[in-house]
């Protein structure tokens, strides 16, 4: 596992400590949550992001619930987890991670079973979830790459991303950047463009930070610059990861992905999402089903206390948007790929 940049999640004493993000790259700190409400704060405000991460320390916080109740009850259990399934509305991996734990704990303990028991069940679920997605992680990469071989042969190649997808918003390889990172591990990288993703800046502070830990070579850009970028780099393919994937393929990530999407059609530039099984939601039968989370317009107007913008002006602040699956030239996950997806193809592949 790569360990140059610090863990976005450790438990440790009985406690979470997140790394918070919100600090990156110029202080590596952790937030201790040792209740469930610190959990879903550490969720909603951000200090751990990134749709896998926020499904693992969704199942932390419920392992902090369970570890201070006297008596098992799964109503109860119900409750705290519908409490901390609201902390963010997009990345559908925290209903998944939620749902999933509920499920596995309806399934092993009854009504006379010890907290304690649940509790442990629970936490050692955390550990695993993350212990797994080291391979999801790497066939995804691996996916990735045999496709771009038989599309380019092997060359270097210049990749293009958005958002902040490795380490610190999946706990290991990443899956977007997991890509990028399995790819440089091959020598198969000549450079990488990075989006500066505003308003939040993942891809300048986080993204940034972890491609110059791995000392992969990148340049930082505007997403304005998107079409000057693929127009005159010769970028050979994007890649971009997800925060829920409905079930024709239409996709929503952080705001900007899809005007990258569409600038890339223009240019005949593939797009790719990569995401694991739990980004997946059958249950939406496109992406005009997905709700969008809106936060405050302050992070638009100013940066770390500094007014940009004058002292009355107004802004509206979505942090997603949907990438029509159209757009798209192949969605991987653990599974496999899903080349130019539609509602058929992703039915197929969900039952293969
Ligand atoms: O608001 P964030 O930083 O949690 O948004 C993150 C993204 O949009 C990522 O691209 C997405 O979660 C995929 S993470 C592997």
């Amino acid at each position: 596992m790569k360990e140059l940049v610090p863990s976005p999640i450790i438990w440790k004493n009985d406690e979470l400590h997140l790394l918070d993000q919100r600090l990156l790259p110029n202080e590596e700190k952790f937030v201790i949550c040792s209740t469930i409400e610190n959990a879903h704060d550490g969720i909603r405000d951000m200090a751990v992001r990134g749709a896998p991460c926020i499904g693992f320390t969704a199942i932390y916080g419920l392992a902090l619930w369970l570890k201070v109740q006297k008596v098992y009850s799964f109503k109860e259990l119900e409750r705290a987890a519908s409490y901390l399934k609201q902390a963010r509305p997009t990345a559908v991996n925290l209903m998944f991670e939620v749902d999933r734990i509920l499920e596995a704990v309806k399934a092993n303990f009854s009504a006379n079973s010890k907290v304690q028991d649940v509790y442990k069940f629970v936490l050692s679920d955390g550990h695993q979830q993350i212990e797994n997605s080291i391979v999801k992680n790497t066939k995804m990469a691996q996916y990735a790459l045999e496709d771009l071989t038989k599309k380019y042969g092997v060359k270097k190649l210049n990749l293009m991303t958005h958002c902040n997808t490795g380490f610190l918003a999946c706990g290991t390889l990443g899956t977007a950047l997991g890509v990028i990172s399995y790819a440089h591990s091959q020598s198969r990288v000549e450079m990488v463009y990075a989006d500066e993703t505003r308003p939040y800046m993942q891809g300048s502070r986080l993204t940034a930070y972890e491609l110059g830990k791995e000392n992969i070579p990148y340049n930082i850009v505007v997403e304005g610059a998107a079409s000057y970028i693929l127009k005159h780099k010769k970028i050979d393919a994007i890649f971009v990861g997800a925060d829920r994937i409905a079930a024709n393929g239409d996709t929503a990530n952080k705001v900007g992905t899809s005007t990258l999407a569409i600038v890339a059609k223009h240019y005949g530039i593939p797009f790719y999402v990569v995401a694991p099984l739990s980004s997946f939601d059958y249950s939406l039968k496109s992406g005009d089903e997905i709700e969008i989370e809106m936060r405050t317009p302050d992070e638009i107007l100013g940066y770390k206390n500094i007014r940009i913008a004058p002292q009355d002006a107004k802004a509206i602040n979505p942090s997603f948007d949907v990438t029509s699956a159209d757009l798209i030239e192949g969605i991987i996950s653990e599974k496999g790929i899903v080349l130019k997806p539609n509602t058929e193809k992703m039915k197929i592949f969900l039952k293969d």
